[in-house]
């Protein structure tokens, strides 16, 4: 199993290139099971979650080609379908989920494993299923698989109000109804750039919906969708992971590809802390010279809130901030596994439920650690970068799911990272 080996140091200079957004193309990858025609992604992310999603979309019976070194996918889904999606690699992903309203809306009927839990909480299905139900599905939880069918063959249109913004139910149902008999207004729903994202790609391929970036979104159901080409929106996350580089080590930094727009909420919380975030005609760029990083609150909250993909990023930022911060998770119930590996390397935090209270320290030490889950993977790296001496981070497995050539990125901006086999 490999490792990554991080010397703090600093300060940073040059340009990362942001990859297209994981969570995107996770969503936008099932809508090729909505029709017969060809659809084609670019500025796709080349990773493992990917991977996951081409292998159980070719379970199903899709054709899924990986062209360019995975920065084109292109995929098929005409013929026969098969309308199970397996425990094995569901397991590995709860984003698999997102088959279920596709497979629903064009054969009537899906048999998909529930995907279990996930180190950073529980993460159920009702809302998914609840809004399936009220479009005329009968689902039935059996051997540990959601067992769904449409009345009458077909989903009918209606009225479904979300009891949570919830990024995946918004895009099973948004899927689901381009097919059905009927309009579906969702109300409540999600209005994450990767939905904005899906619905241009939805709307490509033949689907009328209206609303999306709002929370209510309008889809009146069509009797078929074509084919279309799209590319991929940039990744939000691995943008707002790499802006904190500069920020904890010093430096200046352009991030290719990246908006303000998609993370308004992050950049306002770097601002505060004293880092200077500016657009330019390429990206953004970040700079920290010199100064120290003031303490700030931070809320995760659906968008345009701080996302709770950034949470523990900022944490390991606000490890090294002068002060006390306070770090509240509203959106998954165990979110803190990174905090005692940061503790490991010297940081002062104290986790109570969803919140955690940080207090900054003069120095981070660098201490072999632990990545338990994607995102704390991410943070541990760049706590690495300015802590002194080195940091081996292992389990980077959970890297590999959501952050293209790591190494590459970090160490083409002068930072000293490698990535080691243990073998
Ligand atoms: C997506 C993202 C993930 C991100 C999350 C929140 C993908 C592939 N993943 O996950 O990276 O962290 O949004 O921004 O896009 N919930 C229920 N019942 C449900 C569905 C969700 O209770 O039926 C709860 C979950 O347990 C969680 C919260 O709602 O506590 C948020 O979940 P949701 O917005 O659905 O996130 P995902 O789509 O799983």
């Amino acid at each position: 199993m490999d490792s990554i080996l991080v010397k703090g140091g600093g300060p940073l200079k040059g340009q990362i290139p942001i990859a297209g957004a994981k969570n995107a193309c996770l969503t936008l990858m099932p809508a090729t099971l909505l029709s017969e025609e060809p659809l084609t992604f670019t500025n796709a992310p080349r990773l493992s979650d990917i991977r996951t999603m081409t292998q159980l979309l070719q379970s199903l019976g899709a054709e899924v080609a990986a062209l360019q070194d995975g920065k084109v996918i292109a995929m098929s889904s005409h013929g026969k379908i098969n309308t199970r999606a397996e425990y094995d690699i569901v397991r590995k992903m709860r984003a698999s989920n997102l088959v279920l309203g596709p497979l629903l809306a064009r054969e009537g009927h899906a048999e998909v494993s529930l995907p279990g839990g996930c180190a950073i909480g529980a993460r159920p299905m009702d809302i998914h299923t609840d809004g399936l139900s009220q479009m005329g599905a009968e689902i039935e939880l059996r051997d540990g698989y959601l067992h769904a069918k449409a009345e009458g063959g077909r989903l009918r249109g209606t009225v479904i109000e979300f009891p949570f913004a919830s990024v995946g139910a918004t895009e099973n149902i948004t899927m689901a109804a381009t097919l059905a008999k009927g309009t579906t207004v969702i109300k409540n729903a999600a209005r994450e750039p990767e939905i904005t994202d899906l619905v241009h790609c939805l709307r490509a391929m033949g689907a009328q919906i209206e609303g999306e970036g709002t929370s209510t979104l309008t889809i009146e159901g069509v009797d078929r969708l074509g084919g279309a080409t799209h590319a991929v929106v940039a990744d939000r996350i691995e943008l707002g992971t790499y802006m904190l580089a500069p920020a904890i080590c010093g430096g200046e930094v352009e991030l290719l590809g990246g908006r303000i727009s998609l993370l308004q909420a992050f950049c306002d919380k770097l601002e505060e802390a004293g880092v200077s975030v500016a657009e330019t005609d390429k990206g953004i760029l970040v700079k920290r010279n010199g100064g120290d990083i003031n303490a700030v609150d931070v809320t995760t909250e659906p968008f345009p809130g701080f996302p709770t993909d950034l949470q523990a990023q900022m944490m390991a930022l606000m490890c090294t901030a002068k002060g006390t911060s306070v770090l509240e998770e509203k959106i998954f119930e165990n979110r803190f596994m990174h905090a005692p590996e940061l503790i490991r390397m010297g940081a002062d935090i104290d986790v109570q439920g969803g919140t955690a209270t940080v207090t900054g320290v003069s120095q981070l030490k660098g201490a072999p650690v632990m990545a338990t889950d994607l995102r704390a993977s991410v943070s541990l790296i760049l706590a690495g970068l300015a802590a002194e001496g080195e940091t081996r981070v292992s389990r980077v497995y959970h890297l590999d799911r959501g952050y293209e050539h790591v190494v590459r990125k970090l160490s083409g901006v002068g930072a000293q990272i490698e990535r080691i086999s243990d073998e």
